[in-house]
């Protein structure tokens, strides 16, 4: 594999071997990337992948380039094209991480890149490696990815996380759905016709306690800001799904809440010492998640 775009690219076995490596190496320090290079182009915000994938790097002995704030830094600013910038960056790096704001950004970063392009979130489109954490984390803390009932709430429509996430389940054995949201935030048409040609079974519903009663995993997402069309929309909707400490009172034994992060209220802080919260752990499997894909793209392991 030279580059990681979509969550479709891998396969039961191939995301089985990747959380298998992921747990070997929990602790774990080596020299095994010592003299590789990552670069880091991100062009929209972040705090947990921009810096767990530096950390995964620095915890294998190698190096990194890092730029921040990419669209107003980089060269883009005097008109550079992501291709070119790409091409560029290719001379320096082995690896280049790359968040953008735009939907294909990544394949495009792909498709001119000598060196493997890993894809950090580009717009609406995907996300594939918080995907890969989220799936490892539900392996992780309910020990099953078959045969479980996931309630995904809030921002659907424009959650690329939830999306990424949606096609993975695809491919588990009697896993059901339940989309939580207002109608302007519903999951995409796009991710619903997926799911019915593989037979996945999922629900729309606008309860959100009864879907919290339901389900062994609940993945809470943000209203995002920068996606929603206008600011009246956005204030419309940012407080409609927040999770109260009632609420995750409510769910079952062994069930939990997951959220990719950053929250902006919904989830309430109170919430954070249930025993269903795992989002700060969740947050933390993000650097095994991405020392395995960093091994897996520069190294021979198989
Ligand atoms: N979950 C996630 O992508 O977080 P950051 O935006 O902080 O990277």
């Amino acid at each position: 594999m030279q580059h990681i775009l979509e969550t479709q690219q891998f396969d039961r076995k191939a995301l089985q071997d990747l959380f298998d490596v992921a747990t070997s190496l929990e602790g774990k320090r080596d020299e095994s990337l010592r003299g590789k290079i990552l670069a880091s182009l991100f062009y929209e915000p972040s705090t947990r992948t921009r810096f767990s994938f530096e950390s995964a790097m620095y915890r294998f002995g190698g190096h990194v380039l890092s730029m921040e704030n990419a669209s107003e830094s980089s060269s883009a600013s005097k008109g550079e094209t992501i291709e070119d910038t790409i091409r560029i960056v290719g001379n320096y790096a082995d690896v280049i991480v790359l968040r953008h704001p735009e939907a294909g950004a990544a394949e495009r970063a792909a498709s001119v890149s000598k060196v493997s392009i890993i894809n950090a979130g580009d717009g609406t489109g995907q996300h594939p490696t918080q995907a890969f954490l989220d799936l490892y984390t539900i392996q992780r803390e309910i020990g099953r990815t078959d045969n479980f009932i996931i309630a995904f709430v809030g921002n659907l429509r424009y959650y690329r996380s939830a999306r990424s996430l949606a096609y993975l389940l695809g491919k588990y054995d009697n896993v059901t759905m339940l989309f939580v949201s207002a109608p302007e935030l519903s999951m995409g048409e796009d991710i619903k016709e997926y799911l019915r040609e593989h037979k996945v079974k999922f629900e729309e519903t606008p309860d959100l306690e009864g879907a919290m009663k339901r389900a062994d995993v609940v993945y809470q997402t943000r209203v995002a800001k920068e996606w929603i069309p206008s600011d009246d929309e956005y204030q419309k909707l940012k407080d409609r799904y927040v999770i109260k400490r009632g609420m995750a009172d409510l769910m079952k034994s062994g069930a939990i809440l997951i959220h990719p992060l950053p929250r902006a209220g919904e989830i309430e802080v109170a919430v954070d010492d249930s025993p269903h919260a795992v989002y700060f752990r969740q947050a933390g499997y993000g650097v095994l998640i991405r020392m395995a894909l960093l091994k897996l793209l520069l190294t021979n392991h198989k």
